[in-house]
């Protein structure tokens, strides 16, 4: 694994994290999970990104991490860093979920339950929920660092001018912006121009999520839709109506390019997020042991020619 510096702080990340929004939950294999999260901390993945919820059920991705934990990973807990989130729906009622100072203390509190931990190395507001006041939401982040809670706070998919404001209170609070999480991938590229820029300014690392644009920049749905695919479960966030002939058609494409450097596509895209040096880390999800080892193979090949990258700004403006 290689490690990069985030943002202007003491903290180094792999350059390949693991998320858990996805398969591991209380619906899924509990085996499956486990190896998943031993293989990447065997490979040097000592960063896991959890929010309150993911699941399903909500908050028992929280529960599997901690079960893990307990059994295979407490004797290392500082060689770990790991993250949760508050601000989207954890149940219907008017206390389930935004970024009010009420729901990230009370959820904050429950996902250290969950997990089992003391305290998380890094902890969000998931999302600007259009109602909440930045103020109000920067103070519970900055009180739940200096409670101990949490060691540094970080902001996830805020739009632009509230992600400056939301940074210079973090930083005149002294608890600056660790993390700056946006969805980012060859097949949305828009946090790049509107997001990037701003988090380096402000001196956050800037972390990637659905890298792998949650399965469709990797040779899954070349061939259709697979029974095991994201797409194809009821619980799945990637719908079938999103898996659209020109995406498949550029996946394509882009699977031949990998395949003359030598790649998978799902290694190609994440080294393509890789080459961009303001990215800290990608956070890659996955649904079995082999395709996390495959995604971490990006590592060994990130440097692209210009003809490469030309080729694939071709292929993605179709
Ligand atoms: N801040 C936020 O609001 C936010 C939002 C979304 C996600 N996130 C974070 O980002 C993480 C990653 O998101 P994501 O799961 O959408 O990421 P992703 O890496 O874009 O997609 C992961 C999916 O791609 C497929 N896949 C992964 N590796 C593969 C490989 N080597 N070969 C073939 N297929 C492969 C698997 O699909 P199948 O399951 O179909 O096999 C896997 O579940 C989440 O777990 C979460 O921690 C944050």
């Amino acid at each position: 694994m290689i490690y990069r510096r985030c943002g202007n702080s003491g903290i180094e990340l792999p350059a390949i994290s693991l998320g858990l929004w996805h398969n591991f939950g209380d619906t899924d294999d509990f085996g499956n999970a486990r190896r998943m999260l031993l293989t990447a901390f065997d490979h040097g993945v000592c960063h896991f990104d959890i929010a309150n919820n993911y699941g399903p059920a909500p908050g028992s991705a929280e529960t599997t991490f901690g079960k893990v934990l307990k059994s295979d990973l407490s004797a290392h807990r500082d060689e770990l860093f790991v993250s949760s989130k508050a601000g989207h729906d954890m149940w219907p009622g008017v206390y389930g979920g935004n970024s009010s100072r009420k729901n990230l203390i009370a959820s904050c509190n429950a996902s250290l339950r969950r997990t089992g931990l003391e305290y998380f190395d890094v902890f969000y507001s998931h999302r600007y929920d259009g109602v909440t006041p930045v103020e109000e939401t920067m103070q519970a982040l900055i009180d739940i660092v200096r409670s101990g809670k949490a060691l540094y706070a970080g902001i996830s998919k805020y739009p632009p001018e509230l992600q400056r404001y939301a940074c210079e209170i973090l930083a005149e609070a002294k608890v600056p912006c660790l993390l700056s999480q946006y969805r980012y991938s060859m097949f949305d590229r828009e946090a790049a121009d509107t997001n990037f820029g701003i988090a380096a300014e402000a001196g956050s690392g800037i972390i990637v999520f659905s890298p792998l644009a949650q399965g469709l920049l990797t040779d899954k749905y070349l061939d259709g839709i697979p029974a095991d695919s994201r797409a194809a479960r009821s619980t799945g966030f990637l719908k079938v109506d999103q898996v659209t002939a020109d995406k498949v058609e550029k996946a394509r494409k882009l699977n031949a390019i990998a395949a003359g450097r030598g790649q998978s596509l799902a290694q190609m895209a994440l080294a393509w997020i890789l080459a961009d040096g303001r990215v800290t880390s990608v956070i890659a999800g996955a649904s079995s042991p082999a395709q996390l080892k495959d995604s971490l193979g990006a590592i060994d090949r990130l440097h692209f020619s210009a003809e490469e990258l030309a080729e694939i700004n071709a292929v993605l403006a179709g």
